[in-house]
């Protein structure tokens, strides 16, 4: 509920960890939890509520941004804001806030439209279930496209189990922040409120105001883009979205196209026999694909926020795809010769003898 809710904010240990003076944890039982809750996305999560300073709460986050790695794309961000984690856990246990030097709706936004875990899972390696007892159930990557299939490896976590090839695959939550890194209004300095949150007049005073209604800029379009795009048209700025969307959906089909093939191929190399070692060098292959479709289909307004690098994603996963059905085709039809030729190859290895 970390992603829907603050109600819970001094009943709630860091990283949910169980403790005995917090009333919650990871392990509660969420229909009890859920009980517990009143308010959604309260201003908290955003506002310090003492000076209104900036701030982010979402431990999963925090966690990212201070692990000794220092690996998350804010790590990497040059113009990326400062945050001042503070400790207040008076209550008997660990509770941990960070403010911001400035609004980072990178960092603020990014509490909740991100790719996390919040579930169990596998451990892949030990071929065990990770529980929810396990810190590894509250997690945050904060990581680009490109670093994801290694970064599950390294914290040995898998979701899945592919039906078919039996794949250990990855399911994502919604990655929007990481996809909005690098692209080329970020690189121009704009960020996530500057479109989804865009100053309005009231139009009774006539002052100025912080829209807080995040959606569709569609809902917004003279506000959020009119004011920098001044030789368009309402119009004209809806259809740019409109038909970025649709080329994207377009290439998203097509990789799902060269998914569904290599995993058709998979089976028919599985029923013929084909080495296991083949087919475990394929279930690699399938995860690294997925992760490059999963990414695309899970997230939101992508089209929009970075179309170059869905670009360059998606069609790096359509050219693994390609490469397991080599791989595939090539075990297949060796084991096809073997097998349409028995009485060939044995007069054959006599004669080498
Ligand atoms: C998801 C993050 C988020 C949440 C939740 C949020 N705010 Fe804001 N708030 C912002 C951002 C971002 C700005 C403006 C930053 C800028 O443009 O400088 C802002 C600006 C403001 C301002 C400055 C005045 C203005 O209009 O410019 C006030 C007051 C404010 N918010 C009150 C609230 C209240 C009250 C709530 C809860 C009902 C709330 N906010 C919830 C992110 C948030
Ligand atoms: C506490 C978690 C949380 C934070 C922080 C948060 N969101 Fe969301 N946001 C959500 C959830 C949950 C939904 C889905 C709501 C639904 O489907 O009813 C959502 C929906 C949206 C939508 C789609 C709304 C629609 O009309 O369908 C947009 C756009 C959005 N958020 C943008 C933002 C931006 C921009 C920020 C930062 C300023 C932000 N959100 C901060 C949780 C959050
Ligand atoms: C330059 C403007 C711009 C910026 C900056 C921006 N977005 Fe968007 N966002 C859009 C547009 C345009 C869409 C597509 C809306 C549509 O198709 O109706 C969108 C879509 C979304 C959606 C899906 C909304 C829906 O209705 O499906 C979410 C969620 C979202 N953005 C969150 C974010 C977050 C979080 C950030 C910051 C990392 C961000 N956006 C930055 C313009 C922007
Ligand atoms: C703060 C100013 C600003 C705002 C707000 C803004 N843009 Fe932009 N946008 C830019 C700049 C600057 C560029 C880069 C122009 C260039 O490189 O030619 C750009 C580029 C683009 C591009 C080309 C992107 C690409 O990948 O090449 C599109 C499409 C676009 N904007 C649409 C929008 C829409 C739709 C909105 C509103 C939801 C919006 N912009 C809001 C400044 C802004």
């Amino acid at each position: 509920m970390s992603c829907k809710t603050a109600d819970h904010i001094l009943d709630w240990a860091y990283m949910g960890d169980p403790e005995p003076k917090a009333k919650w944890s990871r392990l509660s039982k969420v229909n009890e939890f859920v009980k517990d809750v009143n308010h959604s996305l309260n201003c908290i999560f955003c506002h310090d509520p003492h000076g209104a300073q900036p701030r982010i709460i979402r431990d999963g986050l925090i966690q990212a941004l201070t692990r000794p790695e220092k690996d998350t794309l804010w790590h990497k961000d040059p113009k990326a804001g400062k945050v001042d984690v503070k400790d207040l856990g008076q209550r008997g246990f660990t509770r941990k806030i960070a403010i911001l030097d400035k609004y980072d709706t990178k960092l603020q936004c990014g509490q909740c439209h991100v790719e996390y875990n919040c579930n169990p899972g596998t451990d892949p390696v030990a071929g065990k279930p990770v529980t929810m007892a396990d810190a590894r159930t509250n997690h945050f990557p904060f990581k680009d496209v490109n670093d994801l299939a290694q970064h599950y490896r390294d914290l040995k976590f898998r979701d899945f189990k592919h039906a078919i090839t039996g794949a250990m695959l990855w399911k994502a939550q919604h990655p929007d922040v990481e996809v909005y890194y690098g692209s080329v209004h970020d690189r121009e300095g704009v960020m996530c409120h500057t479109c989804h949150m865009p100053k309005e007049k009231d139009a009774k005073t006539g002052k100025t105001f912080t829209s807080h209604w995040q959606t569709s800029p569609k809902e917004y379009v003279k506000e959020a883009c009119l004011g920098c795009h001044k030789t368009w048209s309402r119009e004209q700025a809806k259809y740019t979205v409109d038909s970025l969307r649709n080329r994207y959906q377009g290439k998203l089909r097509k990789a799902e196209y060269w998914l569904t093939r290599m995993i058709d191929k998979f089976e028919e190399a599985k029923n013929l026999g084909v080495d296991e070692s083949v087919l475990a060098a394929v279930r690699e292959k399938h995860y690294e694909a997925h992760v490059h479709w999963e990414f695309w289909t899970a997230s939101n307004g992508s089209y929009f926020h970075n179309p170059q690098l869905a670009d360059q994603s998606i069609n790096k996963g359509m050219v693994i795809s390609q490469e397991a059905i080599k791989v595939l085709d090539e075990a297949t039809a060796k084991k096809r010769t073997l097998a349409a030729a028995p009485a060939a190859v044995a007069p054959a290895a006599a004669a080498a003898k």
